[in-house]
């Protein structure tokens, strides 16, 4: 599933030592696989080439220009939620007729970008954001094409709350009964093509059947829309797709496609276009975050790695209680672990919590963690980390994000560096009334 392996007790990423690229950028530090990222791009696209899909990678997962420009060479366009997204899949060079605009709460300013740049397609969330595009577009004198995101009513399996959109009352998309009155509506428009349907039921989503239940639900609107006399070019399944690091086994891309290509077929033979909007299962496997163990302490039962990287560079374990399988860099007694499942069976273990340098205490990457014996100063790898881990991190507590490195076969290249002092005082400084 990805590249990052151990060899003679060491971790790789492809073919580079991670040890050495520890030394060589310093820690808390991403590491992203190209091969990776490419690899799963180029399955997914072949396991739904019968759909001949348009791939909009969303932006949000992991949105490093560089990684953005791999995945946009590789044929990807962007889903994008954001003005600041938006601009960072133009810069990376991905097309604008690749590129789709979602967002419940998206500004004019961001819908007249969206114009600007002759984006595929805009997905309206409201009724007053239907309205609002219409005015920009018509003072732009330009036409945009737009699709509705669609509340489906359906829950995904293995999805947690806190990730859900897809289920009656979120505030995410319009309720499937409310869309026929918006297209009636957005007819008279002359500025707006509403042209589709998009639906994205949260994530991740470990099973291939709330795709078909929603999708069969967003067919039988489309069949009612087409018959009302409104053309549909569009689908879009949004993303969601699990990726293999949590609690459940992700399906492959087959599984999920031999469900749901059958169910969007008949929609494509007749004309239509169908978009994906994976992130997650794109990203997640093609990036690891190292971090050092930079003390040992023992609290109460509990024995504490107190390491570098924290929740303000990987929120997910604090936010979502996220597991991220988690191992040394060069494990003790050469551990090396058969497997990333929850429990590790191997004799020797030693059971820790993985607390970082934050002033929280959610601030734990792991609790009661089985892992090799530790030392100050090891190097850890975690993985599954490439999907909201780096979009995510913050500043918080004044801290510099980050390094981000890219892999590429026996060579690396950073793509990021970290952040430095001045960064972050930066936006603050030469401003009236402020001479520091
Ligand atoms: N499309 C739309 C409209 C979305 O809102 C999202 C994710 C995706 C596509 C991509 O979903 P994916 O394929 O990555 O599952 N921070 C959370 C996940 C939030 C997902 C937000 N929307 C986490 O770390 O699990």
């Amino acid at each position: 599933m990805d590249r990052f392996r151990y060899h003679d007790g060491v971790l790789r990423c492809e073919g580079v030592d991670l040890e050495a690229l520890a030394v060589e950028h310093g820690t808390p530090t991403y590491v992203y696989s190209r091969d990776t990222f490419r690899t799963h791009l180029a399955d997914l696209t072949a396991a739904f080439a019968e759909l001949d899909p348009l791939v909009c990678y969303a932006v949000k997962t992991c949105s490093n220009l560089h990684l953005l420009h791999e995945l946009g060479a590789g044929g990807a366009g962007a889903d994008v939620v954001s003005g600041g997204e938006l601009h960072r899949a133009l810069t990376a060079g991905i097309p604008a007729e690749r590129i789709v605009f979602a967002g419940v709460g998206k500004s004019e300013e961001e819908l007249r970008e969206a114009v600007a740049a002759g984006i595929a397609c805009v997905n309206i969330e409201s009724e007053s954001e239907l309205e609002l595009l219409a005015r920009v577009a018509q003072s732009m004198g330009r036409t945009v094409r737009a699709a509705i995101r669609v509340n489906p009513d359906v829950q995904g399996h293995g999805t947690p709350e806190k990730t859900t959109t897809g289920t009656k009352g979120s505030k995410f998309g319009i309720d499937l009964e409310r869309v026929p009155r918006l297209f009636t509506r957005a007819a008279l428009f002359d500025h707006v093509r509403l042209i589709g349907v998009h639906v994205h039921l949260g994530s991740p989503i470990y099973s291939p059947e709330p795709y078909v239940t929603a999708l069969t639900r967003v067919l039988e609107l489309v069949d009612k829309l087409r018959a009302d006399g409104h053309e549909i070019e569009l689908v879009n399944m949004g993303g969601g797709f699990a990726a293999e690091y949590e609690t459940g086994v992700a399906p492959g891309w087959g599984a999920y496609a031999n469900a749901i290509v059958p169910v969007l077929k008949p929609f494509v033979e007749g004309g239509g276009r169908v978009v994906m909007e994976p992130g997650r299962s794109i990203a997640a496997n093609a990036g690891v975050l190292l971090t050092r163990v930079r003390y040992l302490k023992d609290a109460g039962p509990h024995r504490v790695a107190i390491v570098d990287a924290g929740m303000n560079n990987l929120i997910r374990a604090a936010l979502y209680d996220s597991f991220h399988f988690m191992w040394p860099v060069r494990p003790a007694d050469g551990l090396v672990p058969p497997g990333r499942a929850e429990r590790v069976a191997l004799p020797g273990l030693s059971t820790y919590d993985i607390a970082g340098p934050i002033c929280e205490s959610t601030d734990y990457l792991a609790r009661e963690r089985e892992l090799p014996r530790l030392t100050e100063g090891d190097l850890v790898c975690i993985f599954g980390a490439g999907a909201y881990g780096m979009a995510m991190a913050s500043q918080y507590n004044s801290s510099l994000r980050p390094a981000e490195v890219l892999v590429d076969g026996e060579g690396s290249r950073l793509i990021r560096r970290r952040d430095t002092y001045a960064d972050l005082v930066e936006a603050e400084l030469g401003l009236p009334g402020g001479e520091f």
